[in-house]
C-alpha cells in the first residue's frame, strides 16, 4: 500500500459502502475490514447515520414511521447534523490515527436519496456538504448495484420496513438512476460492484476493486 507515512503510521484511510436498501452493505463490510486486516492495518467499522450516541438518537427521528411528514430540507439538516457530529468525534480522529475507516453509507446516500430520491436541489446538498465536511470524502466508495425489486425483496426479509423502505418503488428507483450517475461524475472514487450475485462473489469482486485501488494509489 502506497500511502504516504508520517513515522511508522500509515495515512488514514477512508472507504465508504453505498447502494439502495438490501444492496449487501452491511453484510459486505465484513470482507472490507477482513481484506485490510490481513495486511495489518487498523479497521474502524462505523455507519451513517449512526456511529456516535447523538448519531445513533438522529438515525432514530430519520427512520421512525411515525415522522412521516418530516420535509425534505428538515431530513437533509438532520443528516448533516448527524454527519458533523459523526466526522469529529469518528472519522477526523481515526485518519490522523492511521486507522481505515470504513463506512456505511456516507454523503453519497445523501445525494442519491435526498437529491435522486426527494428531489432536493443538488446545489442545496452541496451547499451543506461543503459546510459540514469541506473537501474531505471517501478516497474510495463501493457501490453495490442491483436491481431495486430484488433489493427490496431483500430488504423485506428483514423485519418491519422503515421510513426509507416504505417510500416506493419509484423512488428506490430514483435512488438507482442517481447513484449510477455520481458513479459516471466519479469515476476515480466510486466502484460499482454487481451486488446482484450471491455474497461469496461480491466479495470478490470488491477484494479485486480493493487490489486494483491500491495498485494505482
Ligand atoms: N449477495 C446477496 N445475495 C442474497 N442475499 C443477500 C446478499 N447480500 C446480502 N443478502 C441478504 O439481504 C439482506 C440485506 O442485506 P444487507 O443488510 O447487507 O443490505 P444493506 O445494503 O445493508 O441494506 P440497508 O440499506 O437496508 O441497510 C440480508 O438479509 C442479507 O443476508
Ligand atoms: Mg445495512
Amino acid at each position: 500500500m502506497s500511502h504516504s507515512e508520517t513515522g511508522n503510521r500509515p495515512a488514514g484511510l477512508f472507504i465508504s459502502l453505498e447502494g439502495g436498501e438490501g444492496a449487501g452493505k452491511s453484510t459486505q463490510l465484513a470482507a472490507v475490514r477482513e481484506w485490510y486486516e490481513q495486511r495489518g492495518r487498523e479497521v474502524l467499522v462505523t455507519r451513517q447515520p449512526g456511529g456516535t450516541a447523538l448519531s445513533e438518537k438522529i438515525r432514530g427521528l430519520l427512520l421512525d414511521r411515525e415522522h412521516d411528514g418530516m420535509s425534505p430540507l428538515a431530513e437533509l439538516l438532520l443528516l448533516f447534523a448527524d454527519r458533523a457530529q459523526f466526522l469529529d468525534e469518528v472519522v477526523r480522529p481515526a485518519l490522523r490515527e492511521g486507522r481505515v475507516v470504513i463506512c456505511d453509507r456516507f454523503t453519497d446516500s445523501t445525494r442519491a436519496y435526498q437529491g435522486g430520491g426527494r428531489d432536493l436541489d443538488r446545489d442545496t446538498i452541496e451547499a451543506v456538504a461543503r459546510v459540514v465536511h469541506g473537501d474531505l470524502e471517501p478516497h474510495l466508495t463501493l457501490l453495490l448495484d442491483l436491481p431495486v425489486s430484488t433489493g427490496l425483496a431483500r430488504a423485506s426479509n428483514r423485519g418491519e420496513a422503515d421510513r426509507m423502505e416504505v417510500a416506493g418503488q419509484p423512488f428506490h428507483e430514483r435512488v438507482r438512476r442517481a447513484y449510477l450517475a455520481l458513479a459516471e461524475e466519479f469515476p476515480d472514487r466510486i466502484h460499482v460492484i454487481d451486488a446482484s450475485l450471491p455474497p461469496a462473489q461480491v466479495s470478490d469482486a470488491i477484494r479485486n476493486t480493493l487490489e486494483h485501488f491500491h495498485e494505482q494509489h
